[in-house]
């Protein structure tokens, strides 16, 4: 006997029955029930298709849609992700009440804060019922004003800087660090106030690895986490600053939305430590999407020279027309922005959203739903499993935007060209519904001054031949620009 089972081959063959086995034990049965979307088969045993979808996330949902349509279910993990990309179906997922689809914002704060576990749920229901409420009124088109006013004059004094006065010729900047340090150096300030710590290396670190944090994976989060606690750390003293008795806050020089929100948050009890891991994800929310929306906005702009030399003449052109010069232009209310004359700053912005969006809207079912199909059709749904709205999918789809791999800087002006493309319901890169996103009024208004500002003082140009690529599996939101190219900035020749 005990010859027997030293026997190699026997060895090799009861492993191979051992796997079997638990195969057949464990496979998730691609049957699906009545009515659900089509199972995606395959993937190991339990873990399902868990590791593609966290780190390969777009070619996975890519490959299933062409072979199963633009609803299907993943299994992920002992569950099921159903993935949504049809404009229907996706309008259905969004404005569905939280009863039925909750967001995910549970795990974003436990993930991005650090806030005990215990203390996950107090804290993902303030800021959902009162902060979120707040950033929504206090930054909405008519509220945002001085505040706006501020921003935009910061972002004129930080980009005048770039080249001095006088200098004609060629400076190249890495488009990220161009970006990326010179907003954020302006915004924190004008949202924080004047006491901001400066934590600005911090928050590169954080926001080069969120998708670490974001996904919880052990080990390799370590870099983003550490990360997060340094900035948890820089702003304890700021939030102990904020605090002048008796309830009262006051910070110099902050903004209406995080005086009130600060407000909020004592008011109900919140301990100064978890106030400042509360700021660490407002300040990662608030920064993050928008820099990377302005820096592949750019890309694409600059790397189109006609493009970029026929809008760069219409600011110009609008601008001297109707305001004379700069300086009177930053006086006026930001609601000067939904100007005719900016439309095409709205295209821009619409069309590099188009490109640049991932799958987002995640929601957690709370409860068994329909999901409605093109045909009017319906499927199904269940309890405890998950839905994701696949808007790159979306955004991509041949038959509402033709030839959706180019980037048109007018996409969204020419009404007869791309009736489709304006439906609502086919761009949608702030979600929608309960969840839809908080801050898009004020991320439009910012995207479109940076611009304004930028092409009226600089020539702008990308090194002949760069062609903008994105990095789509790994990024939260926005999909981050590949490589790291260089801009070209010039002041105009008078
Ligand atoms: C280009 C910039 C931005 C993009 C593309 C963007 C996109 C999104 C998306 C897709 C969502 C999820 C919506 C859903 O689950 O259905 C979201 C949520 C949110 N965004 Fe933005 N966002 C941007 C900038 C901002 C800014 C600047 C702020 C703050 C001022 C902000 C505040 C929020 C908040 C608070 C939520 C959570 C809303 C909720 O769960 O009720 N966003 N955003």
């Amino acid at each position: 006997m005990l010859t027997f089972v030293q026997n190699p081959n026997f060895l090799c063959s009861l492993l191979v029955v051992v796997i079997a086995w638990c195969i057949h034990r464990f496979r998730i049965t691609p049957q699906p029930p009545p009515n659900s979307p089509p199972i995606v088969p395959g993937g190991l045993p339990w873990i399902g298709f868990a590791y593609r979808f966290i780190f390969k996330r777009h070619d996975l949902l890519q490959e299933c849609r062409a072979k199963y349509g633009p609803i299907f279910k993943v299994p992920i993990a002992g569950t099921y992700c159903t993935v949504v990309s049809s404009p229907t179906a996706i309008a259905a997922v969004i404005t569905k009440s939280p009863r039925t689809l909750q967001s995910l914002n549970d795990r974003a704060v436990r993930t991005i804060t650090g806030v005990a576990p215990h203390r996950v749920s107090t804290i993902a229901s303030l800021l959902q019922h009162h902060v979120f409420g707040i950033i929504s009124a206090k930054m909405s088109k008519r509220a945002m004003g001085s505040f706006f006013v501020g921003m935009s004059q910061n972002l004129s004094k930080r980009l005048d800087h770039l080249v001095p006065l006088g200098t004609h010729s060629q400076v190249q900047f890495s488009l990220r660090d161009l970006i990326m340090e010179n907003f954020y150096q302006i915004s924190a300030p004008t949202f924080f106030g004047t006491n901001v710590p400066d934590v600005y290396s911090e928050f590169i670190h954080l926001d080069n690895h969120i998708f670490q944090l974001l996904n919880d994976i052990p080990f390799i989060r370590r870099g983003a986490y550490h990360a997060s606690e340094r900035l948890v750390k820089a702003f304890i003293p700021y939030v102990q600053q904020a605090s002048v008795g008796d309830g009262d806050i006051y910070v110099e020089g902050a903004s209406v939305p995080l005086m009130d929100s600060l407000q909020q948050l004592m008011k109900a009890g919140i301990s100064t430590e978890e106030i400042a891991r509360i700021f660490v994800a407002v300040t990662w929310g608030f920064h993050s999407n928008i820099i990377h929306t302005l820096i592949d906005a750019c890309a694409y702009l600059a790397s189109d020279p006609i493009a970029c030399r026929s809008l760069t003449k219409h600011v110009r052109s609008v601008i001297t027309k109707r305001w004379t010069d700069l300086d009177t232009f930053l006086k006026e209310e930001p609601l000067i922005l939904d100007d005719p004359e900016f439309a095409i700053l709205d295209s821009l912005l619409q069309e590099t959203l188009r490109v640049v969006s991932v799958a987002s809207s995640g929601r957690k079912v709370l409860r068994d739903t329909a999901i409605p199909r093109e045909d009017g059709t319906l499927y199904w749904i269940r309890k405890g499993e998950f839905v994701l709205a696949d808007v790159a999918a979306l955004h991509n789809d041949p038959e509402i935007y033709p030839n959706p791999e180019k980037f048109r800087l007018d996409r969204f002006l020419n009404v007869e060209v791309s009736y489709s493309a304006r439906s609502v319901k086919n761009l949608v890169p702030w979600g929608g519904g309960p969840f839809v996103c908080k801050g898009r009024e004020y991320a439009e208004y910012i995207f479109k001054a940076w611009f304004i500002q930028l092409l009226l003082k600089y020539d702008v140009s990308m090194p002949s031949g760069y062609k903008p690529s994105l990095c789509q599996n790994i990024s939260p939101t926005i999909a981050r620009l590949a490589g790291n190219p260089h801009i070209i900035l010039q002041r105009p020749t008078p």
